[in-house]
């Protein structure tokens, strides 16, 4: 197999990073890491995030030899991305809120954030705020439930619009919150839910992810090793085996992952 890419989550949320990655670079050889012994992230210290993931992406850097890893998760990007650059040697994209496209196409100047309860509190979303958001009320919300549905859903179980509404009334329900006309889904499970999240909006309301601009950093990145190619599978990894993995073949597949492997 030549080089691949590493995609990196702690469960299916980087499934929302890869398939703009392969809608782009289709003949890329793509391994699909998710840390779901340490799952959930969201929920985790700054400590233990910061210690679990360099080490980790050093295991499978050991193992698959990837030309390039994407972090896949914007947990795990805002508390780590540093540490996992100074101690990896090759490119590294983190995944971190897209708090500046929306504060462009933001007309009422007031944003939604919606993420893990680790990534809203990080310092990070006050930096991109300040920087790219600085005129906007911008408004954040931590949801580890909308985590759980979002793997719940890619198991094969049914999730309604009713399931994801009280997360999002976390959000709009704040002072100022009937103003937001933009919501950042700064979790990479969340784009999974987006036809629920859609259904439960009680007004149009633009939600923004970062995959396509992960998907052109990668491709830019890759440079010449990104040329159109067929289309080939590509192999996912978890980090303990359980009924959940087994359950998740059917949407794995979906996204082009024909094998699963423990590390
Ligand atoms: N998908 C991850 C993110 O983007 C975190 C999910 C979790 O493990 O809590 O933040």
């Amino acid at each position: 197999m030549t080089a691949p890419v590493l995609i990196f989550d702690s469960g299916v949320g980087g499934l929302s990073v890869l398939a703009p990655i392969r809608a782009l670079l289709p003949g890329l050889a793509i391994v699909y890491a998710a840390d779901n012994a340490g799952f959930p992230y969201g929920t985790k210290s700054e400590a233990e995030i910061a210690a679990r993931v360099p080490a980790l992406l050093g295991r499978l850097v050991e193992r698959y030899r990837p030309v390039l890893a994407v972090i896949a998760c914007n947990t795990a990007s805002t508390i780590a991305l540093a540490h996992v650059r100074a101690a990896l040697d090759l490119p590294v994209v983190g995944t971190v809120p897209a708090i500046k496209p929306a504060a462009e196409q933001s007309l009422t100047r007031v944003i939604g954030v919606l993420g893990t309860a680790a990534t809203v509190r990080q310092p990070y979303v006050d930096r991109l705020s300040a920087e790219f958001a600085g005129d906007c009320l911008v408004l954040r919300h931590g949801s580890s439930r909308l985590v759980e549905l979002a793997e719940a859903r890619l198991a094969g179980e049914k999730v309604t619009a009713a399931d994801v509404a009280p997360e999002l009334a976390g959000l709009l329900d704040q002072p100022g919150g009937d103003r937001i006309d933009t919501v950042v889904l700064a979790c990479t499970h969340f784009p999974l839910l987006a036809t629920e999240l859609a259904a439960a909006s009680p007004r149009l309301l633009h939600f923004v992810d970062g995959g396509a601009g992960i998907a052109r950093r990668v491709a830019h990145l890759l440079g010449p090793m990104a040329a159109p190619a067929p289309p080939i599978a590509g192999r996912a990894v978890f980090t303990r085996a359980d009924a959940h993995v087994d359950a998740l073949a059917g949407a794995l597949k979906s996204f082009g992952l024909a094998s699963v492997e423990i590390l």
